[in-house]
């Protein structure tokens, strides 16, 4: 959507204040030994509290609240009873959802206590190259030219990117256009940022794959060939100048 009114503009950051304080408070609840499923129900009530509602469960009928993705599991990992966190996993939460008719989504790979996989760098790019992609974004600029930069950043750390998962449009809907804002060069891409657009930013960094496939569950995602992915994920406000971070929580330097 593109934010034409402070109003419209109050609801989305009502709505990313409620997706960054639940990640937030995710990572902070989750705990080796800790069910994935027992972490989601956690996140649910603190969506609740806001009024929020899941967005991947409204718009697309996800067996759950957030995604939590775990290990080899790049994204849309299911939340279940049987899945237990341990010490040193590379651990994804994704949460996304509507509040106030508009969406928010904020997402974060984090490795679960002692780094027992030495996956630490990977996660430090992630973010790093997030934070660096975020300042690109202007009015104007070509999505292409983030992707580019995005890409030429992850090969500058040792890292690969993911070709087939994307940031996107967001606002009425959890996806919207442009559908399309990969971590790449795409030479086909000549779309540019419209000034108060507003888009999810992501990342898929990754050790050894570029494309992520489908498990036979139907939703999580794997590296194709094996290997870690870390993602990092904003909602952005697309201005003239850096955009507005929407999923800044409590007023903390995002990451
Ligand atoms: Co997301
Ligand atoms: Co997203």
């Amino acid at each position: 959507m593109c934010v034409e009114t402070a109003t419209d503009l109050a609801a989305l950051k009502a709505a990313g204040f409620a997706v960054a304080e639940t990640l937030r408070l995710m990572r902070a609840y989750a705990q080796p030994g800790m069910p994935t499923l027992e972490l989601d129900e956690y996140g649910r009530g603190v969506l609740e509290s806001f009024g929020a509602t899941s967005a991947p469960y409204k718009d697309y009928g996800f067996p759950g609240c957030t995604c939590i993705s775990v290990n080899q599991e790049v994204c849309h990992g299911i939340p279940t009873a049987a899945k237990i966190m341990q010490e040193g996993d590379l651990v994804n939460i994704d949460v996304s959802a509507e509040l106030g008719g508009v969406y928010g989504d904020n997402g974060g790979s984090f490795i679960l206590g002692e780094d027992r996989q030495g996956l630490a760098p990977l996660v430090r790019a992630s973010e790093e190259i997030l934070r660096f992609a975020i300042r690109s974004v202007k009015a104007g600029v070509r999505i292409g030219a983030v992707g580019a930069l995005i890409e030429q950043s992850a090969k500058q750390s040792g890292f690969k990117v993911i070709r087939n998962l994307c940031g996107h449009g967001i606002g009425r809907q959890l996806h919207e256009p442009p559908h399309e804002i990969p971590c790449f060069r795409d030479i086909y891409n000549r779309e540019r940022f419209q000034k108060g657009s507003v888009i999810a930013l992501e990342t898929f960094i990754s050790t050894k794959a570029e494309i992520a496939e489908e498990t036979a569950d139907g939703w999580t995602m794997v590296a194709e060939g094996g290997g870690f992915v870390a993602q990092h994920e904003h909602t952005l406000m697309v201005t003239d100048d850096e955009p507005v971070v929407l999923t800044a929580a409590n007023g903390i330097a995002y990451r």
